[in-house]
């Protein structure tokens, strides 16, 4: 079905971004194609909005290179590739969420490129490539908090200038927020939309204003 024939509840339009809902027609179909995600990479999390948000008043090189991590259906990246031509790699541990990402991006008329991969597989030599790190709503288990705490730390020691990580304050969120702020100059805004949804997140954040 062309996008252009589907009801507009089944697509967000949000700061220059088309957003496929799970509901669309186009996505459900991917979803049919598949066995399931196995880490929630499976919907338009709103983390992804807010730090879409916080972003536009953040002075970011035109055509930087930025690595989203924990991508899912990528939406941050589609903005940054939009909004500042930036050239985004999203990873993700679940091979599942690369057809929702690449249909993401073809109705956004942009590239994103995808690698499976882990957080704790990212190695100090290639975070030294990106300008930028962001990450929204990945750090959901307990488990997260000690790979993504050191992933991190590589990231500043290869000379990243900007990290930022979007939750809703969970509370692995919390540990990994404490401990960067404790270790690594780190703080944590908090930042509230009305639209698409009224909702706050909050923002860990290393670099930038
Ligand atoms: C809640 S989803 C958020 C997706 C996306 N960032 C967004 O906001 O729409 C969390 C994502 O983190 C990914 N993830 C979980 N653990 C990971 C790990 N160790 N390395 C890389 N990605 C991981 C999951 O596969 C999933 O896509």
């Amino acid at each position: 079905m062309p996008i252009t024939s589907v009801p507009s509840s089944h697509q967000i339009s949000y700061m220059g971004v088309q957003a496929l809902k799970s509901s669309h027609p186009q996505v459900r179909k991917l979803k049919r194609q598949q066995q399931g995600h196995s880490a929630h990479g499976n919907k338009v999390w709103r983390s992804s909005f807010v730090l879409m948000d916080y972003l536009s008043d953040q002075a970011i090189p035109q055509h930087s290179r930025v690595l989203d991590i924990g991508c899912g259906w990528g939406l941050t990246a589609i903005y940054l590739a939009k909004q500042f031509n930036a050239n985004v790699t999203g990873i993700d541990i679940d091979a599942s969420v690369e057809p929702f990402l690449t249909l993401q991006a073809e109705i956004n008329d942009c590239q994103i490129s995808f690698q499976r991969r882990s957080f704790e597989s990212l190695t100090k030599s290639e975070l030294a490539k990106y300008h930028s790190l962001i990450g929204t709503d990945i750090c959901f288990w307990d488990e997260l908090t000690v790979p993504l705490f050191n992933l991190i730390r590589r990231a500043i020691s290869a000379g990243c200038q900007n990290i930022y990580i979007a939750d809703p304050g969970r509370p692995p969120f919390w540990s990994l927020a404490d401990q960067c702020v404790a270790k690594l100059g780190a703080d944590v805004i908090s930042r509230s939309i009305e639209h698409p949804w009224k909702t706050e997140k909050y923002i860990l954040r290393l670099g930038g204003e």
